[in-house]
């Protein structure tokens, strides 16, 4: 995917020589159950998929719009004024009728360029044309700052189909592309718009569901599919109902009386049935029982709805066959695709499906991966360098640096704002390359040789001092500004990946097996060299000195500790007066709204290792064993009347004791019973407190039984404390530069725990959250922070560098 938005940003700047405003992607989608449901009223489960269309897109005047595509020949000129159903035909009848339909809405569209480039095979079934709509529909709205639900979109793009092309589909595409979720289905009823994300997650029941191209290429304007349309509405009114939705037992349409229309509702009424038995099947959790519906709905496509093709039949069977769970062929129907459920290794099924071609003399398919994909969003697009003329090498540095220093006075604090945000836009693409780069190949711990080459790498040919750890890989590099000798401002990254095996199906995804950046620091290290970029660029009007701190080993390794042992919070030649951090979330924070509150911001974490001894001995006989197991319970029940008598509640803490192991059978006593807890607090007295507390319970309540007990803390993170007058410049600094709207409070503090709590013991500071959850979906719902299908937008990394900008200067020049 990434491939194609630089191939269509570059065709972009070949034809207009500047570059696109931004790319856009919609995806491309496969339907899991309700075929031909949709212009009946009814439901739809259909996921997006990794592939799409990217539109490349730029403001221009005249209000027309210059169309190219990369899959098609030529260019489509097409004034806006005057544009209606007819005017325009072909493939530009479809960005052409989204742009109508939007100005018919009274949408604020006007002239654009759009380079439109496709990994979708066309005619394929998956939904080509809608995702074209999809992408176009989002780019003219973010281009004209156009703010519209994206239901509405849905609906206008779907508008652009029915009536600018003239195929009178039903709304699943549409919605499928706009709404979709990463790691889910979308349960969609077309006749309330009501859409319910339904966790979709094949990989983890050990099957994938393939999509068999068959090769066989269909076209919804050849009338065949508006036919279907008329039959259905034939078979509702013969039923005397306003839909078929409206039917919900399949034997009702017996009474049709023309059976071709019988067979038609029969198909519609039983798929929607098969909609919801899926969706209660993956509430279940059993993405297995999804096979025999797949097999069903392929059945009464097939013999009652009559839209497959020979291809599908085959290639349907020939899976089933070779061990395929079910398939079915999806989409309108008439050639396109077919989707098989298979085991995680597809192989025998690609290889029957082929045999099984190859013994009819056909083609050969091609198969496609559908991991549930995030649906259309903005990406970033990677600018090409500007001309550097001062470098003697023709081929031109991948890196963006350029010296801004203005004179004094020659700029207000608004124009300066407006550099900062314009520059780290400029750069967005470049860091967004980097933060693919280390997202691909994650590394856990405090040694993270790749992700520190990569940094290195990319701070190269900035006017710093940098140096590495050498207990850690760490990267700490000094900016000395030189405006004046002001103060030390310090600015901190993690750079180190968990042991998650990601299941995001990113394009860029972890491509070591069980790891990846599930808790975004990937973004924090890319957005802490483009805050070096752009300190550095500023550096002649810096009055003091920046330390970037790019840490390994935050996830319970305790690398900021190391770090602050070797020196980094006076690596600048004097300790620093201020420090900030910046952490994304996935969910729970609207995309781009930065949050952070005054005192306790994280809990602190400890890990409390507990062995209770005994003596072992036959479970008949405990009066001559030191039986462990009741004492251990014991233990952890005092823990929980700790938590309630010994604490105040509005000083809370937490302990839970997540793992409890003892014995191996029914009938002897063992000798030990071992208990993992992990204990959260939120201020310094209750996490002494329930340090102190709860070990003299374990040992105590040994001891009373007259056994032994061991309780060691293995690890531990100390409450992560804001500074009032650091979390307040900060929220200062956040409110001036992106508004009031894009602030939020944080009410409480979080439970999760933080090494830059160690940062913030030594010197004054803020740790800031920045929602990162994609645009379009809801961070509600949206997997969070160390999930395997948390997702990080891109589009906050630009953000992310400016404030970090913004935070040194300001905080250096107060
Ligand atoms: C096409 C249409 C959809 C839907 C499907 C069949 O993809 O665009 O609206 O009707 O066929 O389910």
């Amino acid at each position: 995917m990434t491939l194609t938005a630089d191939h269509a940003a570059e065709a972009f700047r070949a034809w207009h020589g500047t570059a696109p405003e931004g790319v856009w992607h919609a995806p491309g989608r496969v339907n899991l159950m309700g075929e031909h449901t949709d212009y009946n009223s009814g439901w739809v489960l259909p996921f997006a998929l990794d592939r799409g269309v990217v539109v490349a897109a730029a403001r221009r005047g005249g209000d027309v719009l210059d169309i190219r595509s990369l899959q098609s020949e030529g260019q489509a000129v097409v004034p806006l004024p005057g544009l209606r159903p007819g005017t325009v035909t072909g493939w530009a009848a479809y960005p052409a009728g989204v742009a109508w339909a939007m100005r018919a809405a009274a949408l604020p569209v006007g002239g654009a360029s759009l380079v439109i480039d496709s990994d979708l095979p066309q005619g394929a079934g998956l939904s080509s044309s809608a995702a074209i709509e999809c992408a176009v529909a989002i780019a003219l709205a973010d281009l004209y700052g156009a703010d519209v639900p994206r239901t509405e979109l849905a609906a206008l793009a779907r508008r652009a189909e029915n009536e600018m092309v003239g195929v009178p589909s039903g709304i699943m595409d549409q919605s499928a592309s706009l709404l979709c979720e990463a790691g889910h289905a979308l349960l969609l009823d077309c006749r309330s718009g009501q859409t319910t994300p339904v966790p979709f997650d094949p990989a983890a029941a050990g099957l994938a569901l393939l999509v068999v191209d068959t090769g066989a290429r269909h076209a919804l304007t050849d009338g065949r599919y508006a036919q279907r349309r008329a039959e259905c509405e034939q078979a509702a009114r013969a039923l005397g109902v306003p839909s078929l939705r409206d039917v919900t037992d399949p034997a009702r349409t017996a009474a049709i009386g023309d059976p071709v229309l019988a067979r038609r509702a029969h198909h519609v009424v039983s798929d929607n049935c098969r909609v919801w038995s899926a969706v209660d099947l993956l509430g279940a959790c059993d993405v297995g029982g999804l096979g025999p519906l797949l097999h069903d709905s392929h059945a009464s496509l097939r013999d009652d709805f009559e839209v497959s093709w020979p291809q599908a039949d085959v290639a349907a069977e020939a899976a089933e066959r070779a061990g395929a769970l079910g398939a079915r062929m999806v989409g309108g129907g008439f050639g396109g695709s077919v989707i098989a459920l298979v085991p995680a290794d597809a192989a025998p099924v690609q290889a029957a499906v082929r045999a099984a071609y190859a013994g009819r003399g056909w083609v050969p398919p091609t198969f496609l991966g559908a991991p549930p994909s995030a649906g259309a969003r903005r990406i970033l697009l990677a600018p090409a360098p500007p001309p550097h003329t001062n470098s003697p090498d023709p081929a031109a540095p991948s890196m963006t640096f350029w010296p801004r220093a203005p004179g004094p006075g020659q700029e207000t604090s608004e124009e300066r704002d407006m550099a900062v945000t314009e520059d780290a836009t400029a750069i967005a693409g470049e860091l967004t390359h980097l933060r693919r780069a280390i997202h691909a190949e994650p590394e856990v711990g405090l040694n993270l040789p790749l992700t520190q080459q990569k940094i290195v790498a990319a701070l190269d040919g900035l006017p710093l001092e940098v140096t590495l750890g050498s207990e850690l890989s760490s990267v700490t590099a000094v900016l000395r500004g030189q405006g004046g000798g002001g103060p030390v401002v310090l600015l901190r990254a993690d750079m180190d990946a968990l042991p998650v095996a990601e299941r995001t199906g990113l394009g860029f995804a972890s491509r070591i097996d069980g790891t990846m950046h599930a808790c975004g620091h990937d973004l924090h290290s890319a957005m802490l060299v483009g805050a070096a970029r752009l300190l550095s660029a500023r550096r002649a009007e810096l009055p003091g000195s920046v330390v970037f701190m790019f840490q390994p080993g935050e996830e319970g390794h305790g690398g900021a500790r190391f770090m602050i042992e070797e020196g980094v919070l006076d690596a600048a030649g004097e300790r620093a007066a201020a420090a900030y951090a910046l952490h994304v979330a996935s969910a729970e924070l609207p995309f781009g709204v930065f949050s952070t509150r005054e005192g306790p911001m994280m809990a602190a974490a400890e890990a409390l290792d507990i062995t209770v001894t005994g003596r072992g001995g036959h479970g008949s006989q405990p009066h001559h064993a030191a039986d462990p197991i009741p004492v251990a319970c014991e233990i952890v029940t005092a823990l929980q009347v700790l938590v309630t008598r010994r604490f105040d509640i509005f000083d809370p803490v937490v302990i839970t004791v997540g793992s409890f192991h003892a014995g191996t059978t029914n009938n002897v006593i063992p000798d030990e019973a071992r208990l993992e807890v992990t204990i959260r607090s939120f201020s310094p007295q209750s996490r002494a407190l329930v340090r102190e507390s709860a070990v003299r319970v374990v040992h105590q309540i040994a001891a009373a039984h007259g056994l032994t007990a061991t309780a060691e803390f293995t690890n531990s993170y100390p409450v992560t404390i804001n500074d009032d007058a650091e979390a307040r410049f900060a929220a200062g600094v956040v409110t001036d530069f992106v508004g009031d709207d894009r602030y939020h409070p944080q009410a409480d503090p979080m439970a999760g725990a933080e090494d830059f709590s160690y940062v913030l013991e030594e010197v004054p500071g803020a740790f800031i959250m920045l929602g990162a959850c994609p645009p379009g979906v809801d961070p509600a719902t949206a997997p969070f922070n160390h999930s395997a299908l948390a997702v990080f937008d891109d589009m906050v990394l630009a953000d992310g560098a400016a404030l970090f900008t913004e935070l040194a200067m300001r905080r250096l020049s107060r």
